[in-house]
């Protein structure tokens, strides 16, 4: 299918690429309650869904534009009775799928069903390598029930990919996860280290590792590379407080991915609701040509005339655009910063702080009186405005 031409951006004058990965999320309706979670922390308010019908239109537009790859996400995807429909609308319009999810709603006749739809990839992922720790984490006695499903998976003949997010509870068992992929038969395993938005924000005092922590896993991840070489391939996300330069965010602001939340809100990256001053527009009142090139928001970060120095003149403005926009924010008040990860940044310090914040928190089970706040519909609804 023939993707739209680059049209100019009337902002910064640049030409622009179309959106080439899409995720849909498709609800924040989840049965876990991971402290770690990306959705924003007053998901509460989002009550009301895109329909069956929007969300095909949705895919329609996108896949004209040049998508090539959707990814079917939420909260839990499965919550959606409708995932079927949309996956199968969706390969028929050619685009590569992917359903992220984990793995609770799952059985083996939907996993069939997914199949007859053409589904080509699953992501379901787990909180930890033991039962006691992953069912504490997740809010739900759900272990078995997932390794169940991830075996299922496989049956069905699927290439698997499980994902573990990594944070100070969970990093020193990754010995155990890397043996549990291999038990598993994962062709892929994914290391993500907790990126701090919506609630790991909230609980980054809880969850950021220590260096000596960050050191040994990943020794250990490098020596299961090698080790599972040609059989399963383990990605291993290095987190980047602990980088002296930021991550390439989003591969740039508007210039390949494409979020689009539950109820319609179109989003450059998933954290942007947490940017103040953006007026977000919606698929029920936009088309996706007009978000993508002409929306004032897909539009503020996009080149490099947004930035500020050191980035405006540094080299390395092209191969990281900076950083990421809610970290700039959300740790200095001004989303158009430089990312406070990078040490030219004169906020950088601000990152120091928050290592130092972190260890500084005793870690539970120890620490009772400050627990960190669960991903739940009770807690969500207290930073409801
Ligand atoms: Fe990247 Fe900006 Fe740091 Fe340069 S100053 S390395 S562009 S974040
Ligand atoms: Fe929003 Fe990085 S998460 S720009």
């Amino acid at each position: 299918m023939a993707g739209s031409p680059p049209k100019i951006n009337h902002f910064t004058g640049n030409a622009r690429t179309q959106p080439l990965w899409l995720l849909a999320e498709l609800t924040y309706a989840c049965p876990l309650q991971c402290p770690y979670c990306s959705n924003p922390l007053d998901f509460a308010n989002y009550k009301h869904e895109l329909s069956t019908k929007d969300w095909l239109r949705v895919f329609h537009e996108a896949r004209a534009m040049g998508a090539a790859q959707l990814g079917f996400s939420g909260g839990e995807p499965l919550a959606r009775r409708d995932l079927e429909v949309l996956i199968t609308e969706a390969r028929k319009l050619g685009y590569y799928t992917n359903l992220i999810t984990s793995g609770i709603g799952m059985d083996e006749d939907r996993i069939a069903a997914f199949k007859t739809a053409r589904l080509d990839h699953i992501q379901i992922s787990f909180q930890a390598a033991s039962e006691d720790l992953n069912n504490r984490l997740a809010g739900a006695d759900v272990f078995q029930y997932k390794l169940a499903m991830a075996r299922a998976v496989k049956k069905h003949g699927y290439p698997m990919v499980l994902c573990f997010v990594l944070h100070r509870y969970n990093i020193d068992q990754i010995g155990k996860i890397l043996d549990l992929a291999i038990e598993l038969k994962a062709d892929y395993v994914e290391l993500a280290t907790t990126q701090y938005y919506g609630w790991a924000w909230h609980n980054r005092n809880h969850l950021l590792p220590t260096r000596e922590q960050l050191e040994r896993a990943e020794a250990l991840a490098r020596q299961y590379q090698v080790r599972t070489q040609g059989k399963m391939k383990i990605y291993y996300v290095v987190p980047d407080y602990y980088e002296n330069r930021p991550k390439a965010c989003m591969n740039g602001w508007g210039n390949i991915f494409l979020t689009i939340a539950p109820d319609g809100t179109a989003l450059p990256c998933h954290a942007a609701r947490q940017l103040p001053g953006l007026t977000l527009p919606n698929v029920k009142s936009h088309s996706i040509e007009w978000i993508w090139y002409e929306s004032p928001d897909f539009n503020l970060f996009r080149g490099q005339g947004w930035m500020k120095e050191p980035c405006r003149s540094c080299p390395e403005r092209f191969k990281d655009f900076g950083g990421c926009r809610c970290q700039a924010y959300l740790l200095t008040g001004d989303a158009r910063n430089t990312d406070p990860v990078c040490d030219l940044s004169p906020h950088h310090q601000t990152v120091v702080d928050a290592i130092t914040a972190a260890h500084q928190q005793t870690p539970l089970p120890a620490n009772k009186s400050k627990p960190p706040i669960f991903r739940h519909l009770r807690n969500s609804k207290k930073f409801c405005g």
